[in-house]
């Protein structure tokens, strides 16, 4: 049986720390699904077409350096309320989330969307604030100009944007496990999150 773990939540809540735990432990394979969405936002920000750039996306493409920058964050959330865009990743995910030996896939519309099937559903957040500062002090070790209320601000127009567009917002699936982070340290974090697909295996 292929085993789909489904892990979804706002920017910056854990969530690429804790599905790549929850995939070393169980031996499973993992897609950060917002790569594909800052690589083709990072398209835009070269010149192409949205629509066109996530028609033609190449595996090399999910190595460009420039990938976790607040401003290929804010191109990819821009380009991810498009349709056609959405559309054209789809396949990709769910064939990923098919492989046998088991897979973490995370985002924001993978339990609702991409693998409404999955056998565990886990909702990763925190504070803003708790997020941005996280966000902040990984920024700020590659980039010593960004400012904490850059950050915050970044963090906050992207949940509103994903969170309030028409195709596929993020919101938790129905029967999504919610894990906050808030108050957790990511040895916690962890520990809850591999308690869930524990027991759901
Ligand atoms: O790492 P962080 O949580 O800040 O962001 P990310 O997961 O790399 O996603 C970047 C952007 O891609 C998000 O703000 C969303 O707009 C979009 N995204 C999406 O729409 N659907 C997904 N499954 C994953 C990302």
């Amino acid at each position: 049986m292929s085993i789909t773990v489904a892990i979804d939540g706002p920017a910056a809540a854990g969530k690429g720390t804790i599905s790549k735990a929850v995939a070393a432990h169980f031996g499973f394979a993992h897609l950060d699904t917002g790569l594909l969405y800052r690589a083709v936002g990072a398209k835009t920000l070269a010149g192409f077409e949205a629509i066109a750039a996530a028609q033609s996306l190449q595996a090399e493409d999910l190595d460009a350096s420039n990938l976790r920058s607040a401003e290929v964050a804010q191109a990819a959330s821009k380009v991810a309320v498009i349709a056609e865009v959405r559309a054209a990743l789809v396949d990709f995910q769910r064939a990923f989330a098919q492989r046998s030996g088991g897979a973490v896939l995370d985002g924001r519309d993978i339990g609702t969307v991409i693998c409404p099937e999955a056998q565990v559903k886990l909702f990763v957040t925190a504070s803003a604030e708790v997020r941005a500062e996280r966000r902040y002090l990984e920024l700020a070790a590659k980039d010593g100009d960004v400012t904490r209320a850059d950050v915050l601000a970044d963090v906050k127009a992207r949940d509103a944007r994903d969170m309030t567009r028409a195709e596929a917002p993020l919101k938790p699936a129905e029967d999504a496990v919610l894990i906050d982070t808030t108050d957790l340290d990511i040895a916690a974090a962890i520990a809850a999150a591999v308690r869930q697909v524990s027991s759901a295996i």
